[in-house]
C-alpha cells in the first residue's frame, strides 16, 4: 500500500472525517473540513481500488521564519474500521513526516481526545505526551497534546 496525496474534494471520503473528529453532524464536518482546505492543509491517502481506507492531514506554517511558532500539526488522522491494525496509520504518519521533514520542521504535534486508544498509538507513533487539559471537553473528557521531534535519526 502506498500513500498519496489527495487532490480533489475531500467531502469523497467523509465518513472518514467523522470517524476522526468524532462528530456525527454532517454539516459541522464539512463546515471544518472548509476550515482545513481555507488553511491548505494537505492530506494523504491510502486507498483500496478507488475507495479511500486511510487519511492523513498535515498543516504546514506558510510564514518563512515564523515556523518555530507554529510547528507542523498532524490533523484528521483515520483508517477505515476493516483496515485497521495493519500499519496504515504508521504509513499515513511516516507521509506527514517525510513532507515534514522536507519543509525543515523540527516538532510535529497533534491533539486527541480522552485519554484513550489514540494516545496509545500515537506514543507507539514515537509520539509524546505534552499537555493534558482534563476538563477541556466538560464531561465528554479531556484533550491529550503530543508531539514527536523529527529531525532525529532513528535510534535502532
Ligand atoms: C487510530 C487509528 C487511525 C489507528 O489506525 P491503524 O491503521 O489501525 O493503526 P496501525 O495498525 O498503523 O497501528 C499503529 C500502532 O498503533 C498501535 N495500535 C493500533 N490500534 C491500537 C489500539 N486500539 N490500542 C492500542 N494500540 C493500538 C499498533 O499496535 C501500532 O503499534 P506497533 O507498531 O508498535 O504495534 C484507527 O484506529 C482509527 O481510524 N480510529 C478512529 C479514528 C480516530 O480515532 N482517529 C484519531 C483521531 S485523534
Amino acid at each position: 500500500m502506498v500513500v498519496e496525496q489527495f487532490e480533489g474534494d475531500l467531502a469523497e471520503f467523509i465518513d472518514l472525517f467523522h470517524e476522526s473528529t468524532g462528530l456525527d453532524d454532517r454539516e459541522a464536518v464539512e463546515k471544518l473540513i472548509a476550515i482545513e482546505v481555507t488553511k491548505g492543509t494537505n492530506y494523504g491517502v491510502i486507498r483500496d481500488g478507488d475507495t479511500v481506507v486511510g487519511m492523513i492531514g498535515l498543516y504546514l506554517d506558510p510564514v518563512p521564519g515564523v515556523r518555530d511558532l507554529d510547528p507542523a500539526q498532524v490533523i484528521d488522522l483515520a483508517v477505515h474500521e476493516d483496515y485497521r491494525g495493519r500499519g496504515f496509520s504508521r504509513l499515513l504518519m511516516d507521509w506527514a513526516v517525510k513532507r515534514a521533514r522536507a519543509a525543515d520542521q523540527t516538532w510535529i504535534w497533534l491533539y486527541t481526545g480522552s485519554p484513550g486508544y489514540t494516545v496509545d498509538v500515537y506514543k507507539s507513533l514515537g509520539f509524546e505526551v505534552c499537555g493534558i487539559n482534563e476538563n477541556y471537553w466538560g464531561s465528554d473528557g479531556s484533550r491529550v497534546w503530543l508531539r514527536r521531534q523529527i529531525n532525529e535519526l532513528p535510534t535502532s
